[in-house]
């Protein structure tokens, strides 16, 4: 019986070389865009203690409670890492990044793991870029966030989506907030569904967030967040519109707009597009004020933003971008004969000291596979080289545009090569 054959988990995809270049451009427009912002990189691991992420991220969202990644190894419990907020904050706590005074403007890209129905845009290994701007209270630090995500997607030319904003108040604020949506659930609750009337007691906001059709008649006429904002929240959320205003970023409120974390206070926002389907929210964050504490720190005010790396090339798709094409070949090497491939080894750095990105053929094919394997490779020359060759040091140097021929020596080829980029 033939050994069977493995395949990836469901909703985990490998990248492929041909899918990879674009996500090389988009990895680069990112690092640029945060050196233009001044934040910095910052790497934290895959596996976080479980407790980390359920304190942060809250025990009874669904990450929690349901799309957890994790196993016990000895007395260490251990999560695939949801998303990256609690996990930087960890790292800040444990690293005394206070002590470094001022604000800590950091970002982060890579994979996070949840595991959810896999869908279009959804998947159980994904990818974030995402910013987080710990140790100030400003709202100028939350436009500092939103600027960041905006421009990125600016930069790679995605302007057809819409930002969402909201505040979620200060605890005060909802603890007002949460009391009004109760007295107006609470005499509907028979007729609603049944995670509905679980989220009432556990966590009535969230179930402005529900999907399911029986409750959608009374979510429309819920009290709005907004109203409940106390005099300070209010302010916030007022210079935070009026920042934005001034530097012509649009957005629109949303007063139904709950995150499904529940470490926000303050300002929430999403970056909607209605390109890509029923997962249609290309990033979000906002304010968590009170995260740092909650997990051990000294009190102290942070906002951030994280996007799906999936979900943004589902949009540039839809419109049409093209992020540059893999890099091409500059020289393959042809070679007849042992000597010729000995010497095609010992020679290839000359060529890549020369910044020509070369290769030759590993696997000891003939002259005319070689040749085919350099056009399959898009190489821009191709070098013939055998006994006849060395010997003379006269080379044939083939131009695979136009199938020119010329005979040079070896300093000779490598000038026609460089200069002709
Ligand atoms: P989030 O809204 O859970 O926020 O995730 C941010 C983005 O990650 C989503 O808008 C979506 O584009 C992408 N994403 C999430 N789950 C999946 C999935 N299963 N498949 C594909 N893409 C997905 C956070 O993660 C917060 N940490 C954001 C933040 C940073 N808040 C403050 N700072």
């Amino acid at each position: 019986m033939a050994p069977k054959k493995y395949q990836t988990h469901h909703g985990m995809h490998d990248l492929l070389p041909e899918e990879l270049s674009k996500w090389q451009k988009l990895e680069s427009v990112i690092h640029e865009v945060a050196k233009r912002h001044h934040f910095q990189e910052i790497r934290t691991p895959i596996l976080e203690p479980t407790e980390l992420i359920a304190r942060g991220i809250g025990q009874l969202t669904d990450i929690v409670s349901k799309e957890m990644f994790s196993f016990e190894r000895g007395d260490d419990h251990y999560v695939l890492r949801p998303e990256g907020t609690a996990p930087v904050a960890r790292a800040y706590v444990q690293h005394n990044l206070h002590q470094k005074g001022g604000s800590q403007k950091l970002y982060y890209m890579g994979p996070f793991f949840r595991a959810e129905r896999p869908q279009k845009g959804r998947q159980r290994q994904f990818h974030q870029f995402g910013a987080e701007l710990i140790g100030s209270p400003d709202p100028m630090a939350d436009i500092e966030i939103i600027s960041f995500m905006m421009e990125i997607y600016d930069a790679i030319g995605l302007t057809d989506t819409s930002l969402k904003l909201n505040s979620v108040g200060n605890p005060e604020s909802r603890k007002n907030y949460k009391q009004a949506l109760q007295d107006h659930f609470r005499p509907h609750l028979h007729n609603m569904s049944e995670v509905s009337q679980h989220r009432f007691e556990t966590n009535p906001m969230r179930i402005l967030d529900s999907k399911e059709k029986e409750d959608q008649e009374f979510i429309e006429g819920a009290p709005i967040m907004t109203d409940y904002l106390t005099p300070e929240s209010q302010a916030h959320f007022d210079k935070v519109r009026r920042y934005l205003d001034q530097l012509n970023i649009p957005y629109e409120l949303d007063s139904r707009l709950v995150r499904g974390l529940d470490y926000y206070t303050e300002t929430a926002f999403e970056l909607i597009s209605d390109q890509i389907g029923s997962q249609d929210a290309l990033g979000g964050g906002g304010r968590y004020d009170l995260l740092i504490e909650e997990v051990g720190g000294p009190a102290t005010p942070a906002v951030g933003f994280a996007c799906g790396i999936e979900r943004l090339f589902l949009a540039a798709e839809s419109a049409n971008i093209e992020f540059d094409a893999a890099s091409p070949l500059d020289v393959y090497i042809v070679t007849r004969g042992d000597n010729a491939r000995e010497w095609a080894l010992s020679n290839l750095e000359t060529f890549r000291q020369n910044n020509l990105r070369t290769t030759m053929n590993f696997d000891g094919k003939s002259m005319k596979a070689q040749m085919k394997d350099a056009d399959r490779h898009s190489a821009r020359f191709c070098i013939i080289v055998g006994d006849d060759e060395l010997n003379a040091d006269q080379f044939t140097l083939r131009n695979m545009a136009d199938s020119a021929e010329q005979q040079l020596t070896f300093d000779q080829l490598i000038k026609a090569i460089t200069s002709d980029r």
